[in-house]
């Protein structure tokens, strides 16, 4: 949540800010602003809304040409999204400029505190507290970065800050508690950033910043320490993003780009990890083999579409290794005193790696004597770092707010840790998985299969653009993609939206079946658990009979389910617990389509960031 962008070196500081921001802006629209240092002076311009209201001001407004400068797109926490609130913060001498991702805890009495000091602070937030704290202290000082440090000593919390102030024109300094920040490492200058998309096309070499440290940046070089100026090892890394990942290329959204990537994100997130023979090459997963062996319990920890992920993880962990599996939200884990010790296996699955809930999941199952294995799609961020291994998920950058090929490679993943898991401890490690690994490593052809018959998806999507309501009902490993397809359809189209087990229907949702409400039933693979797929017929024709209106996902050759569907939607078949990547799919194409005929704004939907790095 916020994206934050700081430069200095030989450019417009100011182009380089607002390009930065402009590849954040997913990680909030609330409001934007940006700060340079020019002439020895702080100019500084915000503004409620998009990005684009900041660039507009900018083009009537314009600020002066510097080399040093800050910039923000802000997801609220607090204060209303208005201008005042908009970040950067200036103490009251206008000469330093803050901006912040996260949530100073104790920002009210260091208000009070600055207040009695006669500061007067003309914001809600909590940020502007530290701009007139960094200015105390930098007059008693001289020195930016030393004044950070003593600064970030007082805060509680977590976040990211950083400043610049014009008696330190060529000079800006970050710190991190928490909230994201990675470094950028050019020739004669150095970026900041919440994400490396917002200077990846500048430099690829990046450098992490650890857990309570404060960055110094200059045009030659990058000073890292503690919070109390030890200096810090820190880890520099190559960013192998392609610049171009992070563009919409020619499509008119990035989710729409991303759902298309999807065969490609599977297949990346496969190689050298699987082969056509049937075998498995994981050796990234750094958890000894005993204690793989001796793992009693496996839970999952994840929020929001991670947290359907790992719900289909469960049946594939389940089946293939008889571990008993527990999936829980991250954010309600670690509150309800879970039993926890080293003969558990934590996953904490997380597209960012940097979801506040996953990590304190994460730290508190550490604390406790459980390993972690991380599934990340982001390298160098916090979830990973703080885990005890890590497999990532090689779906590129993911921009769009809404997740779709960062859930497909989450399931990749968590298909491969079960699959590793069941080769380890020498369970079901027979015909069947072996045909598994096979049909996962053609997988992602069935992925582009799907996405080549999504016009008829589109068309039916645009039909009930005026409904109130679309239920979703799916069994087995279908019912987590129910749940994914009412959520996907909530947080694009803003309607009302259900997933449901369909067995639980008869226990109380049947009752909000009636005339003409749409329902979309991911029916079951006939083949294998043919046990289910009967039962889901009956499903159907128990909502049919009261009036609803069913679009049914179904594999190539259901004939079972052709007499009570209104819609039919062919998928591949594949083997039953696959399935959820090929039948996620055309929901992920539906609520896109939906949201677009009512008009909504598909990448930035309203109220939702994609790092949500509060808890
Ligand atoms: C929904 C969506 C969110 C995220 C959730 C976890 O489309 O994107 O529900 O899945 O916020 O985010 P990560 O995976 O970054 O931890």
């Amino acid at each position: 949540m916020c994206g934050i962008v700081g430069y200095v070196g030989g450019q417009s500081a100011l182009d380089v800010v607002v390009a930065g921001l402009k590849r954040l802006e997913y990680r909030g629209y609330d409001s934007a602003g940006v700060a340079v240092l020019a002439d020895g002076s702080l100019a500084a311009a915000k503004k409620a809304g998009k990005l684009v209201n900041l660039e507009k001001e900018l083009s009537t407004r314009p600020l002066p040409t510097g080399s040093t400068g800050i910039g923000h797109t802000r997801w609220a926490t607090h204060g209303a999204p208005n201008d005042a609130n908009a970040h950067p913060h200036l103490d009251n001498a206008g000469r330093v400029a803050v901006v912040h991702n996260g949530i100073i805890e104790n920002f009210a009495a260091l208000r009070a505190e600055l207040a009695e000091r006669g500061h007067d602070l003309g914001s809600e937030t909590d940020t502007e507290v530290v701009a007139h704290l960094l200015a105390e202290e930098f007059s008693a000082g001289g020195d930016l970065a030393e004044a950070m440090r003593l600064v970030c000593r007082r805060l509680e919390g977590a976040f990211t800050l950083v400043a610049v102030h014009a008696d330190d024109p060529d000079t800006v300094v970050g710190a991190r508690r928490n909230s994201p920040l990675v470094v950028g490492v050019g020739e004669g200058e150095a970026f900041l950033a919440s994400d490396v998309a917002a200077f990846i096309e500048h430099t690829r070499s990046a450098v992490e910043l650890g857990q309570d440290q404060v960055v110094e940046l200059r045009r030659d070089g990058v000073t890292v320490t503690d919070f109390h100026g030890s200096p810090a090892e820190v880890r520099e890394y190559h960013v192998d993003w392609d610049a171009s990942a992070a563009e919409k290329g020619g499509y008119d959204y990035f989710m729409l780009k991303e759902i298309a990537e999807q065969p490609k994100a599977v297949a990346d997130t496969l190689l050298g990890r699987v082969d056509a023979a049937g075998s498995l090459t994981l050796d990234e997963i750094r958890i000894p083999h005993e204690v793989l062996r001796e793992a009693q319990k496996v839970v999952i920890v994840a929020c929001g579409t991670a947290f359907h992920a790992g719900l289909i993880a469960k049946y594939a962990i389940e089946h293939w290794t008889r571990v008993p599996c527990e999936v829980e939200l991250a954010s309600e884990f670690r509150y309800r005193d879970p039993i926890l010790d080293q003969r558990v296996l934590v996953v904490a699955i997380s597209q960012s790696g940097e979801t506040m809930d996953t990590l304190m999941a994460l730290r508190h199952a550490r604390e406790q004597g459980a390993k972690v294995l991380a599934i990340c799609n982001t390298n160098g961020s916090t979830i990973p770092r703080e885990s005890d291994a890590v497999l990532y998920t090689h779906a590129g950058p993911e921009v769009a707010v809404a997740s779709t090929k960062a859930f497909l490679t989450q399931l990749v993943a968590c298909y491969l840790v079960a699959l590793y898991l069941g080769q380890v401890r020498g369970t079901k490690w027979g015909d069947e998985v072996r045909d598994v690994v096979r049909d996962l490593a053609r997988i992602a052809e069935d992925v582009d299969r799907v996405l080549e018959t999504m016009e008829p998806v589109r068309e039916l999507a645009r039909s009930l653009a005026d409904k109130p309501t679309v239920l979703f009902l799916g069994r087995h490993v279908g019912y987590p993609v129910a749940l994914e397809g009412a959520l996907k359809l909530k947080e694009l189209a803003y309607m009302h939206a259900e997933g449901f087990a369909a067995g639980e229907l008869k226990h109380g949702p049947i009752a909000l079946i009636e005339q003409d409400v749409p329902v979309v039933v991911v029916a079951p693979s006939p083949r294998g658990r043919s046990v289910l797929h009967d039962k889901i017929v009956s499903n159907i024709q128990e909502i049919r009979a009261r009036g609803a209106r069913t679009i049914v996902i179904a594999e190539e050759g259901d004939e079972a389910v052709v007499p009570y569907a209104d819609h039919l939607i062919r998928i591949p078949a594949t083997p039953v617990l696959l399935q959820p990547l090929v039948s996620t799919v055309p929901l992920q194409v539906f609520a896109c389509e939906l949201a677009t005929a009512r008009g909504n704004e598909v990448d930035q939907p309203r109220n939702l960031a994609k790092s949500v790095t509060v808890e």
